[in-house]
């Protein structure tokens, strides 16, 4: 009992410390207690709001599965750039701390990659040839944290377009980088200039955030965050097999099973459909062509030569 009372003494002090170091009083506070409300799950987790955002635009049943995988998604981005901006905001990073975010960031992406066979395998095609016509010209490509995801984890030069990135450099002004970033091609007519309808409205939305979220990624990215960490630690192995694993379950796993969903469902008897975004997906999306890679120092040539080519 006494042992009790002295906890909870202690814990009164601590209390009263914290409320006095903000200027508020410990007494109203411990008051305000007697009044609350014990939380229960659904208030906790808002699984009212949260069931109340699938909503259908077409009359078919699997167009369900579409919009909550989508959702399901665009949460798991948001829990991969919640664990990239702890490190990109810690000052002293040491090898276990980092291969530990990068180890749970890669399994956040193994959930998206293996999750691919949910749509693929539980949504039908011919469901889909339908449905997908209500969403033009909206697209996958849209997914601006997708693109954060991106920001955060390398540098704007390792985003460039392969067939232009030897040509900017750290010096080249942004708008000029940003025109010429890989996604760009999806809906650019390099020839003319000409943007497509999706990317003008993409930018019109997320231009602005985009510039203001590379502003501090450009240097608290995980590819510049590595390049300064001490040489003990940038080349302690673990890390760096994370580092490769990341890269490669990002660029590879899950762009060719994105790739394999998009080909089987639209390359319908041997014939490519549209995409909705009216990409060139085809070329546009395998990771041969894009050749995108985060930390790029860390594969040989050969590897970097030959990245995708062998699926
Ligand atoms: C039936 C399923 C899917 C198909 C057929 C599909 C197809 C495509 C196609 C063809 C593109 C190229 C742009 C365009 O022309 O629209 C694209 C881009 C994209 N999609 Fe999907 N997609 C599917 C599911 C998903 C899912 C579940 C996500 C997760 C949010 C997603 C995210 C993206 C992203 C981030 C891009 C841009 C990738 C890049 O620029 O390389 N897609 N998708």
């Amino acid at each position: 009992m006494a042992n009790t009372s002295k906890k909870i003494d202690n814990i009164l002090d601590n209390l009263h410390e914290k409320y006095h170091n903000i200027n508020q009083d410990t007494e109203t506070h411990l008051e305000g207690l007697l009044h609350s409300k014990p939380i229960n799950y659904w208030d906790y987790i808002h699984t009212d709001a949260l069931l109340n955002l699938q909503i259908q635009r077409s009359i078919h049943a699997d167009e369900m599965v579409f919009i909550m995988y989508h959702q399901i998604n665009e949460l798991l981005f948001k829990m991969i750039l919640w664990e990239i901006d702890q490190v990109a905001k810690k000052e002293k990073i040491d090898a276990a701390f980092f291969s530990e975010k990068l180890m749970r960031i890669s399994r956040y992406f193994d959930m998206l990659t293996s999750s691919f066979s949910i749509m693929k395998d539980g949504m039908d095609v011919a469901q889909y040839n339908k449905f997908r016509k209500t969403l033009t010209p909206a697209s996958g490509f849209q997914s601006a944290q997708y693109r954060k995801v991106e920001f955060a984890s390398t540098e704007l030069i390792n985003l460039i377009d392969n067939r232009y990135r030897a040509t900017i450099d750290r010096n080249t002004p942004y708008e000029h980088a940003f025109d010429h970033l890989y996604w760009q091609a999806a809906g650019k007519d390099y020839n003319t200039g000409k943007k497509s309808y999706f990317l003008n409205a993409f930018e019109d939305r997320y231009k602005e955030e985009f510039i203001r979220f590379t502003k501090f990624y450009n240097t608290h990215n995980l590819w510049t965050k590595f390049k300064t960490l001490t040489e003990d630690v940038k080349t302690n192995k673990t890390l760096i097999k994370a580092m490769r694993h990341y890269d490669y379950t990002v660029n590879i796993k899950w762009v060719m099973a994105h790739y394999n969903t998009a080909n089987h469902y639209l390359n319908i008897n041997g014939k490519t459909a549209e995409a909705t975004g009216g990409s060139e997906w085809v070329k546009y999306m395998h990771p041969k062509y894009q050749k995108r890679i985060f930390f790029p120092d860390l594969w040989s040539e050969k590897e970097l030569k030959h990245w995708g080519e062998d699926l």
